[in-house]
């Protein structure tokens, strides 16, 4: 009966989650999304939590007291950091719950395999996914670690990665594989699973150390996959199918994700692995100016887009750094209010993570209509009055359409030059995130309006709300 009653809710639970995600796919309904799919995970760790009434009759009480203080614990921590993290945080945080997620199929391959009996008939498919949830959840563990030490600035690229980087990788990758088939063949025991453990754990700091600072949300993402998928494997091995399920889907998602933000970006997943990020990451310019740079001040930039018909603005990292997304509703506000069409192109790769711009304009409650994805943003620029650029500059660099020899030719971007004025806010001449010239700021039909965001925004409203 129990059992029954289980299954039934397993399979609830793993619609919710289905649902859940899909439901993320649209803005207006992500976040409730979001909840569905966090309360079904909750439900499914409930149920989990009183399987064994199922199969042993009782609970063993001092384990289930380790596992509920365990819970006490994480939950703690998980609310407490998600509750205090920054919206530029936001990539550090999740590499360090991704991390901590394919620590736990360590815990679990580990276990697992010491009590795999090599005469068993279903030896080989249980040693597969055992091995699989160790070796590549260590690799997700230690990588993700990396990545968090990277983005949060505690170490450089160069204090990771040698030149030629790549052959030691290979290197480890082909060790980890002997190992795995020695592993297998001569039936799992504590010293030669230590020593297939660090290994894996090597390889996976190593795999991310060459991988540039500028690629990382690419990294995190495919790191997410493989976590995903060790807990898929932790489902086989438990014959539990909504952790199945569960690891199948953030595995899916992940890949899709990666795959996504590497077309964005024009680069292949394979370029992105090796290493062979062009920008040098600096804030300096590189070469020297290409012409002279027109300066605006709020003044005519407020006038120049009240009296617009059609002002497209262009979200970037910077906005994100600057926290001014208030203003930016202020402005959204004011100017339809005085009829202009005021729409937002959002680069899928604008900001440090997937969605980040959505996340900030969401916050201040702009339309969801009024975001536009590339295509129709690059549609709307071409008969714009007026392209306010906002603390974003790789996702605005003509290079990427105009010259074949820079490293970002090819990326798709917002095509701001095309509408009648430019105007780009920034603090200084400094380069983004990819390290290179960007030609737009030489326009004739571009000025600059040089300043902290959160002090020109505010300006720029209180310009607006004079005229
Ligand atoms: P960036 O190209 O990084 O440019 C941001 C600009 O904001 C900088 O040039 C900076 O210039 C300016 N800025 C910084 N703080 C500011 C402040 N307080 N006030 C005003 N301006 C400020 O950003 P983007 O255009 O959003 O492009 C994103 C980059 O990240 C791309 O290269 C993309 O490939 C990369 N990337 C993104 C992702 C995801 S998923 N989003 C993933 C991988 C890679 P100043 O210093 O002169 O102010």
């Amino acid at each position: 009966m129990l059992k029954a009653l289980l299954d039934i809710g397993f399979l609830i639970a793993s619609v919710g989650l289905i649902f859940g995600l899909k439901r993320q796919s649209d803005p207006a309904t992500a976040r409730s999304g979001n909840m569905l799919a966090a309360y079904s995970m909750i439900a499914g760790i409930i149920m989990a939590l009183v399987y064994p009434l199922d199969v042993e009759g009782s609970l063993d009480p001092v384990g289930f007291g380790y596992i509920l203080v365990s819970l006490a614990i994480g939950t703690f921590i998980g609310i407490r950091s998600a509750n205090k993290v920054e919206m530029t945080g936001m990539p550090q945080l999740v590499s360090l719950f991704n991390g901590l997620g394919g620590l736990s199929a360590v815990l679990v391959g580990y276990v697992e395999l010491l009590n795999l009996n090599k005469d068993a008939e279903s030896y080989y498919s249980q040693a597969g996914s055992t091995i699989f949830a160790l070796v590549v959840g260590a690799i997700a563990f230690s990588g993700s670690l990396l990545a968090y030490l990277k983005l949060d600035g505690k170490l450089k690229d160069s204090q990771v990665a040698v030149k030629g980087h790549q052959y030691i990788n290979y290197a480890l990758l082909a060790i980890t594989l002997v190992m795995i088939a020695v592993v297998v063949m001569s039936g799992a025991n504590n010293v030669m699973v230590s020593i297939l453990l660090v290994i894996s754990l090597i390889y996976g700091w190593s795999f991310v150390a060459p991988i540039g600072g500028a690629d990382m949300p690419v990294v995190i993402s495919l790191l997410n996959s493989f976590t995903g998928l060790t807990a898929a494997a932790a489902g086989l091995i438990y014959g539990n199918q909504f952790m199945l399920l569960g690891g199948i889907l953030v595995g899916a998602s992940g890949t899709i994700l990666t795959v996504l933000m590497c077309n964005a970006m024009n680069r292949s997943l394979w370029n992105v692995i090796a290493g062979n990020f062009a920008g040098s990451g600096s804030s300096a310019a590189a070469g020297g100016p290409q012409g002279s740079v027109r300066e605006a001040s709020a003044a005519d930039t407020g006038v120049m887009m009240y009296y617009a018909q059609k002002v497209v603005i262009v979200p970037g990292y910077g906005l994100a750094v600057a926290q001014a997304q208030q203003y930016v509703k202020q402005i959204y506000q004011i100017l339809s209010d005085n009829d202009v069409k005021v729409v937002f192109g959002i680069h899928p790769v604008a900001g440090r993570m997937p969605g980040h711009m959505n996340v900030l304009l969401a916050e201040v409650d702009i339309p969801y209509d009024a975001l536009l994805d590339l295509e129709e943003a690059n549609e709307e620029l071409a008969t714009s009055d007026v392209a306010l650029i906002i603390g974003a500059n790789d996702v605005v660099n003509p290079s990427a359409v105009e010259d074949q020899g820079s490293s970002i030719y090819g990326m798709p971007v917002l095509e701001v030059w095309k509408s009648k004025n430019v105007v780009v806010m920034k603090r200084s001449m400094a380069s983004g995130y990819a390290g290179i010239e960007n030609p737009l700021f030489f326009k004739p039909n571009t000025q600059m309006l040089f300043g902290d965001a959160k002090k020109t925004l505010a300006d720029l409203v209180s310009e607006l709300k004079n005229l």
